[in-house]
């Protein structure tokens, strides 16, 4: 439960946290060059800067005091030299920011692509996908776009601020005291409106971010929406998220349009007060300042606000980046709860030498490369600590046998299956495979021996052949098609544009979910596992076709182990031994032949299912007699 609050509202925390950001900061460790040289350019921006009014005060004053003199000229050549410095430094570090912030990007997204794959099942069931999305992408966009920038202006400002506050005194201590009066008011203003102005922004984003989604469900669920006559709430709803934004926009508005008047202003006063101080002196009789170095001054009183307010926002963006860095670094973090023992791990360590010289025939652990016999021992399992959905289930799988797991939804039928190919672990109990607990087993091993095929398969974007090629990457073209011919997948493959090259859209979103689900089974076949796992594999393939592909299935598994759910009953009557399930516990099993002998449950279900299947039929059928008739 904790973890669901979490993911729904975003914490920010008050303070910086000066240990995760070193941590963040490691991840940019391989751009360490070009940080160094992002603080270069900045130190050398900085003293440009700086130079430069001192530059404009020698040139006006000689040019006052003895006219066009050779002087003169250096000092404009020095004041070009300048600038174009100043432009080569900009350039210079626009790229390098370019540069570091795409590399600190691509870095974070595979680390986190990786760790998303390799974490356990139990991972996703508490995080939406869409919160998931958002860590890969703009979480480290606000991050890796940061890091160069928050460099480059941390040397560049606290640079500029003690080169101008230097300059000044060198010049004139008097006038630089006057000048710094504007010091204090501005970095509390800078700091105040940067806070609130950070609020304002991140409601704004909140509510974007919602409307964004409501938008999103409203589309996809169009259809439901006029189904449930639903579409005034909705739109009353999103009325009310728009409104929201709208205020939250003028407010953002508002306080941008109190604090650059603030800012402009405080600027202002401290060129008014070194105008006035130094204008008075240089018109005075005894004259101490030179004009020069007055105007020298009314620019570093313009400039100063500059450093202070670009300090300001980059260390309010840091505390806004903070959450994101926090959520990136927690997924980095994520151990997967499922994953090798130090012991499996150390075996396949010492076992890899010998595979890669080809003079082993053990598995890549170094245990026995067979799959015999599958034992449940007293397994039980929660997904919900309060709510156990299996308690001590046994169950012994003979070589070759082909198990079928019937039963009410709910009744755990998927959970058993899951946890056979360890997607999640028992909590009490052991799997054993061939008498050794799986979890001293590796992984990779046990799962690449299982043929997996769900009730709402997932295809990606590609072409058929490419997606039935999935399951064994190697495969030839025609071991594919062989593949397809085998579940009967061939005849809707051939009706498709381009047949085999047909394009099969965004998770196969050109394809039915049968059709889906054939594909499904294809992969699995050509993938040629030693243990067949169906969960519901065909409940979208029409009646016909099943019947079609069932005598393809039944060779396929045959010698193998297999585990088979079913919705239609009449699929799984070949089964070696069929186990009712019900609340997590087999209240039922033995072949299809001795359960309708008993008249127990499996009796009753596929009574049920069978005097249904034959109302269909009479109906479809009599309408065709009809048909005939006339
Ligand atoms: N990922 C999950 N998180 C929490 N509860 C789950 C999850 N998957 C299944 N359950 C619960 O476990 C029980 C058994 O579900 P399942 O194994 O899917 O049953 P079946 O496949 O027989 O319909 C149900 O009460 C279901 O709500
Ligand atoms: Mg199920």
């Amino acid at each position: 439960m904790s973890h669901e609050l979490t993911f729904q509202e975003e914490e920010y925390s008050r303070q910086l946290d000066f240990a995760l950001w070193r941590r963040i900061l490691r991840h940019a460790g391989r751009y360490w060059k070009q940080l160094l040289a992002l603080s270069g350019a900045g130190l050398t921006v900085a003293t440009v800067d700086v130079m430069l009014p001192l530059v404009t005060a020698w040139i006006i004053d000689e040019a006052m005091a003895s006219g066009v003199t050779p002087r003169l000229w250096t000092y404009v050549v020095l004041y070009f030299g300048l600038c174009a410095l100043l432009c080569s430094c900009i350039w210079l570090f626009i790229e390098l920011a370019g540069q570091t912030s795409t590399g600190i990007a691509y870095d974070l997204r595979r680390k986190g692509f990786r760790r998303l794959q390799e974490l356990s099942f139990s991972y996703f069931d508490v995080r939406p996908v869409g919160w998931l999305v958002t860590r890969l992408t703009s979480d480290v966009t606000k991050l890796s776009s940061l890091m160069p920038w928050f460099t480059l202006d941390l040397v560049w400002g606290s640079f500029l601020v003690l080169g101008i506050t230097g300059a000044m005194f060198w010049l004139n201590w008097q006038l630089a005291l006057a000048v710094l009066v504007i010091v204090p008011p501005l970095s509390i203003a800078s700091v105040y409106f940067q806070k609130r102005l950070l609020a304002s922004s991140r409601n704004m984003r909140r509510t974007n971010s919602m409307i964004t989604a409501s938008f999103s469900e409203s589309i996809s669920g169009v259809r439901t929406t006029k189904a449930l006559v639903r579409e005034e709430e909705n739109l009353n709803e999103f009325r009310s998220l728009s409104t929201a934004m709208h205020q939250h926009c003028l407010r953002n508005a508002l306080q941008s349009a109190v604090y650059l008047p603030i800012v402009v202003t405080l600027g202002s006063l401290g060129v008014g007060l070194a105008l006035w101080r130094g204008g008075v002196d240089v018109l005075g009789p005894d004259s101490t300042l030179t004009l020069g170095v007055l105007i020298a001054f009314m620019q570093y009183a313009a400039l100063f606000h500059m450093p202070i307010e670009e300090l300001a926002r980059r260390f309010t963006d840091l505390q806004a980046a903070q959450a994101a860095a926090e959520r990136i670094q927690t997924l980095l973090d994520t151990e997967p709860e499922i994953q090798d023992s130090a012991e499996v791990r150390s075996r396949m360590a010492a076992t890899a030498p010998h595979q890669a010289a080809g003079a082993s025939n053990l598995a890549e652990d170094g245990c026995a490369d067979t799959v015999r016999r599958i034992e449940f021992r007293n397994v039980s399992f929660w997904y919900k600590p309060d709510e156990p959905v299996l308690r001590s289930f046994n169950l012994t799988v003979e070589p070759g046998e082909t198990i079928a797991l019937v039963g009410a939804t709910g009744g755990g039928k998927s959970t058993i299956v899951s946890l056979l190919a360890r997607f999640y672990e028992p909590q009490e109990g052991e799997i054993l495979i061939d008498d050794t607990d799986y979890r001293e087993r590796s992984l990779h091993w046990w799962q690449s021996n299982l043929g997996i095929v769900l009730q709402s398969p997932v295809l990606f974007t590609g072409t058929i052949r490419e997606n039935i090629r999935y399951g064994r990457l190697d495969a030839s073209d025609a071991e594919i098609e062989a593949a397809a011919r085998l579940v009967n997948a061939e005849t809707f493959i051939r009706e498709l544009d381009g047949g085999y090259e047909f394009d099969v859209g965004e998770m196969g979103s050109r394809l039915s979910t049968g059709q889906r689900q054939l594909m499904s089974l294809a992969r699995a076949v050509l993938a040629d596992p030693r243990v067949f796992i169906l969960d519901e594999a065909t409940s979208s393939v029409d009646t016909e076709t099943e019947q079609l592909i069932q005598d393809g299935i039944n060779k396929v598994l045959s010698g193998r182990i297999s585990f088979v759910i079913a919705h239609r009953l009449s699929t799984i009557r070949a089964a070696s031994r069929i186990l009712v399930i019900d609340g997590g516990e087999v209240v039922e099993q033995g072949s299809h032949d001795e359960l309708i002998r008993e008249r127990g449950r499996y009796h009753d279900l596929y009574v049920g299912q069978f005097a249904r299947q034959r109302e269909a039929e009479r109906l479809s059928g009599g309408e065709e007699t009809g048909m005939a008739g006339a």
